[in-house]
C-alpha cells in the first residue's frame, strides 16, 4: 500500500481484520503521510462489496472521474497451509467465494484491472527448482489449490471479456518488515512460518526454533527457500500494475522471487547475526508437506516488468527484527 502511494496512486483499503489489527491503521497513515479510507468489509459479503463500489463510484461522479476505481490490488485470503487442511470449506469458501465477489462488483462498475496475490504453492512437488511460469499448476494443499483455482478463474473471465487486465503474481516466500519498524509481520496465534517464529524466540516470546529435519537432499540437509523482502514484493505489486495499463495480453503471470534458495539453518544464522546474538534452536522431525527445494525462475518479471528482487536476506533479518525488537508483542489490540 505504501509503494503505491509513493508511486503516486491514490489507495483506499478493504480488510475483514480477521487477520490484522486495527492498530495497523494509525501506523500506516502515518507512514504514508495522509489519512486512509478504509473498509472493514468481509469480502464474501456480497452486498457489503457493492456498497464499497457504489460509493466509490458516487464519489467518482461527483468528482467528475468515470470510474471509481482504476484497479483493484487482491491480497484478501486465508493462507495457513496446515489450517487449510484442517478446515478446507472455511478456505475455499473464504478464498474463492470474496473473489467471486470482488470480481463480480468489478464488473459491475466498469472496473477491469485486477493484480491478484498468488504463490509458488501453485508449483506443488512435482518439479525440480527453479520454477518458470510455465509449469503446470498443482497444488498440495487446500490453500494452494484456492490459489491455482482462483488463477484459472480469473484466466476464464478474461478469456469471456478480453478488455479485462490481470496481472498473477506467485510469491516466494515473502519476509521482512519495513524499514521503519513501525509496521511488520504479527501472526495471530503460533506462527507456521520461519521468520515470525524465528523473531518471536529471539525477542524471548517462544523457547526455541524447532527446525523440521536436517535430512533433505540439501547442502546441510534443511529446506531451501526463496525468500524475498517486502518491500521488494510490493515493489512488483507496482510495475505489475503499471504494466498493465498497456498491456495488450488480457492475463499475465509473474514469478516474485530472487532466484535464490536459502535453508533453513542459514536463515537462523542470518537471523542470529541480526540479533547480535545465537537464536537457540533444536533440529526435530520433517513437518509433513514440506518440499525440500522452492525457488523462482524470476526472469520473466525482469524482461516483462523491469523487476527485480533487490535487498540481501541479511536485509531481511535486520528488518524483520528491527521491528519485532521494537514491538516484542506485534500491534497493540487496541
Ligand atoms: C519455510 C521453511 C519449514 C517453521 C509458506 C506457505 C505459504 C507461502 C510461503 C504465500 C520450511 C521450515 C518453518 C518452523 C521450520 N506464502 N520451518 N520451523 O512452508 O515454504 O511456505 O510460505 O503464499 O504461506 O506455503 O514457508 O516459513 O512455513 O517454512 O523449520 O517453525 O522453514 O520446514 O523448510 P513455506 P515456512
Amino acid at each position: 500500500m505504501l509503494a503505491l502511494i509513493e508511486a503516486g496512486y491514490d489507495v483506499e483499503i478493504v480488510d475483514s481484520f480477521v487477520n490484522a489489527k486495527h492498530s495497523v491503521i494509525p501506523r500506516l497513515c502515518e507512514l504514508a503521510g495522509r489519512d486512509l479510507r478504509v473498509h472493514e468489509v468481509d469480502l464474501t459479503d456480497r452486498a457489503a462489496t457493492e456498497g464499497i463500489f457504489a460509493d466509490a463510484a458516487a464519489r467518482a461522479a461527483a468528482a467528475g472521474r468515470r470510474l471509481g476505481f482504476d484497479a483493484v490490488v487482491h491480497f484478501a485470503g486465508l493462507k495457513a497451509v496446515g489450517e487449510s487442511v484442517a478446515k478446507p470449506l472455511a478456505y475455499y469458501d473464504n478464498n474463492l467465494g470474496s473473489t467471486f465477489s470482488l470480481v463480480e462488483a468489478m464488473a459491475r462498475h466498469g472496473i477491469r484491472h485486477l493484480v491478484f496475490s498468488s504463490s509458488a504453492t501453485v508449483y506443488g512437488d512435482s518439479y525440480p527448482a527453479p520454477f518458470t511460469e510455465d509449469l503446470p499448476t498443482r497444488a498440495t494443499n487446500p490453500y494452494g489449490w484456492t490459489k491455482v483455482m482462483i488463477e484459472q478463474v480469473l484466466r476464464d473471465v478474461a478469456a469471456a471479456d478480453p478488455t479485462w487486465r490481470v496481472g498473477l503474481l506467485r510469491y516466494f516466500n515473502p519476509i521482512g518488515a519495513h524499514p521503519s519498524g513501525r509496521i511488520g509481520e504479527d501472526p495471530q496465534g503460533i506462527p507456521n512460518n520461519l521468520i515470525p517464529y524465528l523473531a518471536q524466540v529471539a525477542v524471548g516470546r517462544r523457547a526455541e526454533l524447532s527446525v523440521y529435519g536436517d535430512d533433505y537432499p540439501t547442502p546441510d540437509g534443511t529446506c531451501l527457500r526463496d525468500y524475498i523482502h517486502v518491500l521488494d514484493l510490493a515493489a512488483g505489486h507496482v510495475a505489475a500494475l503499471d504494466y498493465l495499463w498497456d498491456a495488450t495480453e488480457p492475463v499475465g503471470t509473474w514469478n516474485l522471487g530472487t532466484g535464490h534458495g536459502t535453508s533453513v539453518l542459514d536463515m537462523v544464522a542470518a537471523f542470529s547475526r541480526a540479533v547480535g546474538s545465537p537464536v537457540p534452536y533444536r533440529i526435530v522431525d520433517r513437518r509433513p508437506g514440506d518440499i525440500a527445494v522452492s525457488y523462482a525462475d524470476p526472469s520473466r518479471a525482469r524482461a516483462e516488468l523491469g523487476w527485480v528482487a533487490s535487498r540481501s536476506v541479511d536485509d531481511m533479518c535486520a528488518d524483520t527484527w528491527r521491528w519485532q525488537s521494537a514491538n516484542p508483542q506485534g500491534f497493540p489490540d487496541a
